[in-house]
């Protein structure tokens, strides 16, 4: 698996290096599943964010597989895909076809070929009869499985994914949760989903800018319920 290293980072908010957002952390994650737990506002999506340079560290450095997120940017976000709460955030294109075959354009040249690629990969994942539907006519949990498919198609080494499950129902948070967590990519998965937490193999706690818990899911996912109990 690849070797996601924060050294030393801090965070704090654009404009103000009073208001601390991450205090100093130091990680490597080697883990194949790797999941963020913790209240609103602990600082998640930041840490996840991080890892493709979406957020810049203000002291330390972040690094995939040696190539920093601030100096190798690009190189980093081609390694590391990112899967938001919201699938319309992602999906740019008219139709689910000509979304899948923009994350192929890197690779595949010639734009027939492209097109009966992004389809294969529809077929992949359930929606090869949705190719050349309108995206904005999906239903949500359709949405967030393109979305997915379409970060996977650009070829990534590591998927992070910041609640990808909020906005949808039970069944299609089975069905993400299940693609996520049998990929063969590196994972990295912000999560309120307790159960999905604990199918991972390390969950960090994050709580006010730190990871207060680190390791066995189901021991970090025990201890984060019996803190929120006692609070
Ligand atoms: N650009 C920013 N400017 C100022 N404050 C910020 C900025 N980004 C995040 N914060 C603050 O940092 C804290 C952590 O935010 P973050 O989005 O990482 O939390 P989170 O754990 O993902 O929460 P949630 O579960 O609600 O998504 C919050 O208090 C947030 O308001
Ligand atoms: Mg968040």
């Amino acid at each position: 698996m690849p070797d996601l290293v924060l050294r030393d980072v801090v965070v704090t908010a654009p404009g103000d290096d009073d208001v601390v957002i991450l205090r100093p952390t130091t990680l490597t994650l080697t883990e194949h599943r790797v999941a963020l737990v913790g209240a609103n506002g602990s600082g998640k999506s930041t840490l996840a964010r991080l890892l493709n340079g979406l957020v810049e560290p203000s002291a330390g450095t972040v690094t995939v597989d040696g190539l920093d997120t601030v100096r190798d940017g690009a190189a980093v976000r081609r390694r590391v895909g990112f899967v938001f709460t919201d699938p319309g955030a992602q999906l740019v294109m008219p139709t689910a076809a000509e979304d899948v075959a923009l994350s192929l354009r890197r690779t595949v040249r010639d734009a027939a070929e492209r097109r009966l690629r992004a389809v294969e990969v529809l077929d992949g994942y359930g929606l090869g009869h949705l190719a050349d539907v309108s995206v904005q006519s999906l239903s949500g949990g359709q949405k967030q499985m393109l979305a997915l498919a379409g970060v996977l198609a650009a070829g990534p080494d590591v998927v992070v994914a910041d609640e990808p499950t909020t906005l949808l129902d039970r069944r299609n948070t089975r069905s993400i949760g299940d693609a996520l967590l049998s990929m063969r990519q590196q994972l990295v998965l912000v999560t309120h989903d307790l159960d999905l937490a604990a199918r991972c193999d390390r969950v960090l706690v994050v709580a006010d800018g730190q990871v207060v818990h680190d390791g066995d899911p189901a021991e970090a996912v025990a201890r984060y319920c019996a803190e929120v109990d006692a609070s």
